[in-house]
């Protein structure tokens, strides 16, 4: 059966769109983190700002659990809807061990980005399956941010500069040929989005 993951930055409209495909094509729709016990000791991790691989690990760990759950659906003839997987690490982890280098005066050059994503790729590879497509819905930071008013714990500074290394990090993993990605303009109407959407999902399936 068909499995689909939707990758954005905050406040993009994945969610949004991710609902309403589900709804239509009959599929269940999940989402990381999750709420189980992995999910929920992320969250406090994130509050005690244990760091961005404290967070790799348990993002992954978490979304271990929820790979066996969606083998089960996929399994029992179920479509599944992914608001969020494995790309989300990989997009905002490394942008954050990016700030945490550029912090302590350390070096960030092609070879060590190489690195540390491929530790992100590899350690993601037992935790996940491959979705048959990802949707990258891709909408500006500025439009992003306005959108999604002032979640989390980040200044809109901080929440800023962030955001445009995730935004740059998912351009270049949808590019990078190993995923089957589509990437939806994601600042135009709620409607004009959902229609590119579903025809990209209506090839697939
Ligand atoms: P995300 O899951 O990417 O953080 P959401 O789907 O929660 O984003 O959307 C954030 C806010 O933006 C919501 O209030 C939603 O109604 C609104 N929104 C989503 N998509 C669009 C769109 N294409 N145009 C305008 N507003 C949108
Ligand atoms: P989410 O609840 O999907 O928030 P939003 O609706 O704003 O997209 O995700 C919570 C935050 O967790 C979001 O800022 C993205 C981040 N995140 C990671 O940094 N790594 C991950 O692997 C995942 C799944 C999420």
């Amino acid at each position: 059966m068909t499995f689909i993951t939707f990758e954005g930055i905050d406040g993009s409209g994945k969610s949004t769109i991710a609902r309403m495909v589900a709804e239509k094509k009959g599929y269940i729709l999940t989402a990381e983190p999750t709420e189980g016990p992995v999910g929920m000791e992320l969250r406090r991790a994130t509050e005690r700002g244990d760091g961005c691989i404290v967070e790799a690990l348990l993002f992954t760990a978490d979304r271990y659990n929820h790979t066996e759950r969606i083998k089960e659906w996929l399994a029992s003839g179920k479509g599944v809807i992914s608001d969020r997987y494995f790309h989300s690490t990989i997009a905002y982890q490394l942008a954050e061990l990016r700030q945490r280098a550029e912090r302590e005066g350390e070096e960030w050059d092609g070879g060590i980005k190489n690195r540390w994503k491929e530790w992100l790729v590899e350690m993601n590879r037992p935790a996940s399956i491959t979705p048959d497509l990802t949707i990258l819905i891709d909408a500006d930071v500025e439009t992003a941010l306005a959108r999604a008013g002032n979640r989390g714990q980040l200044s809109n500074f901080e929440k800023k500069e962030l955001l445009e290394l995730v935004r740059e990090n998912y351009l270049e993993l949808a590019e990078d040929g190993r995923w089957n990605f589509a990437v939806i303009d994601g600042t135009e109407g709620i409607d004009g989005v959902l229609e590119k959407v579903m025809r990209e999902i209506e090839r697939i399936s």
